[in-house]
């Protein structure tokens, strides 16, 4: 009897001393598509500081960079059911789950830098991130991806007709597919842990990524000709699993979400700094920069995706953005 109670005091012991040290000084797992060097790398790594300080050690971050968890979208669904506590990605795959957020997506949308922050910053921004719970997901703060430039391993692409016939893989996202079907590109949508090998091996001709996704993946080694396009802003996310999200108290939930603003922040001035810099680093690597864009004729070729947006989301909520000061 005696051994009894001193085995289960034992494994309750171990049990509260499990549950405490988990509690006590909680990791959390956390993935994205790049390098740890890249703008989710530094964004991720500053979140994880400003978590750290603030809960006093409490909750610390362990990056699992270049689709150590999957890609976007099945790390997108790991956060859903609880399998990855925290993920920084790219709008892309993030409107099959939220379908507000596809709005963003609209290419020629977003005029400059200065715009998305009012936008994302703003009520719009907000109204779109209280969407997520009722999705079964946390989205703590918009990250950055950037402005999206078309490489290719074919032409210098610079109007709508020189892109015509090419094969592009894209994000798995319906409104950038309208948008290259329209174009008369033939649109690949596929997950970005196959794309390297798919360009390298022919499988499509082109992808479009931020100067910093370029840069960071290597594609100017399997593509020629990168034509500043600037044809969509892309959007990152910094997701939070409600599984981690529903266990926190106010206070936590707080620190929370200061850090993944700290996170986007940092997220945004490194997508930001390669975009400036990063196009003589492509070009001293060997690619063809093709700076000589016309966006006009983008946007002109763009007309009829525009009216399927305009039915889909509806014209109001669109130019809401647009017109957004
Ligand atoms: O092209 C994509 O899928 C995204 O832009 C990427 C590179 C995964 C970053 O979010």
């Amino acid at each position: 009897m005696f051994l009894k109670k001193i085995l289960t005091a034992t494994v309750l012991g171990a049990a509260l001393v499990s549950t405490a040290g988990v509690a006590g000084a909680a990791e959390l797992k956390l993935g994205y598509s790049l390098a740890p060097t890249s703008h989710y790398g530094v964004g991720a790594t500053a979140m994880g500081e400003e978590l750290a300080r603030l809960s006093g050690g409490k909750w610390t971050i362990k990056q699992f960079p270049a689709n150590a968890l999957g890609g976007e979208r099945e790390m997108v669904e790991g956060a859903q059911i609880g399998t990855v506590d925290v993920v920084v990605t790219s709008s892309g795959p993030v409107g099959n789950f939220v379908a507000d957020t596809l709005l963003t997506d609209i290419p020629f949308l977003f005029k400059d830098f200065k715009h998305v922050d009012a936008v994302l910053d703003g009520p719009i921004g907000q109204r779109i991130l209280d969407q997520f719970p009722k999705h079964g997901l946390i989205a703590l703060a918009w990250g950055e991806n950037g402005f999206r430039n078309l490489t290719n391993s074919k032409v210098a692409v610079k109007t709508p007709a020189d892109a015509k016939g090419l094969k592009i893989r894209t994000m798995e996202n319906q409104v950038h597919m309208t948008a290259f079907q329209t174009l008369g590109v033939l649109p690949t949508p596929m997950a970005f842990p196959e794309l390297f090998t798919a360009l390298q091996q022919g499988t499509v001709d082109g992808q479009e990524n931020p100067i910093g996704v370029i840069m960071s993946a290597k594609f100017d080694q399997v593509q020629k000709y990168l034509s500043l396009t600037q044809h969509v802003y892309s959007p990152a996310l910094i997701i939070l699993s409600p599984a981690v999200w529903n266990k926190l108290s106010a206070e936590e939930k707080g620190w929370f979400k200061t850090a993944g603003l700290a996170g986007a922040k940092a997220m945004r001035e490194k997508a930001r700094s390669d975009a400036a810099n990063g196009v003589e680093e492509l070009r001293k690597r060997g690619m063809t920069v093709v700076t000589d864009i016309d966006r006009a004729a983008f946007q002109e070729a763009l007309k009829p995706a525009y009216e399927q947006y305009a039915k889909k989301f509806g014209q109001e909520k669109i130019d809401e953005i647009r017109n957004y000061k």
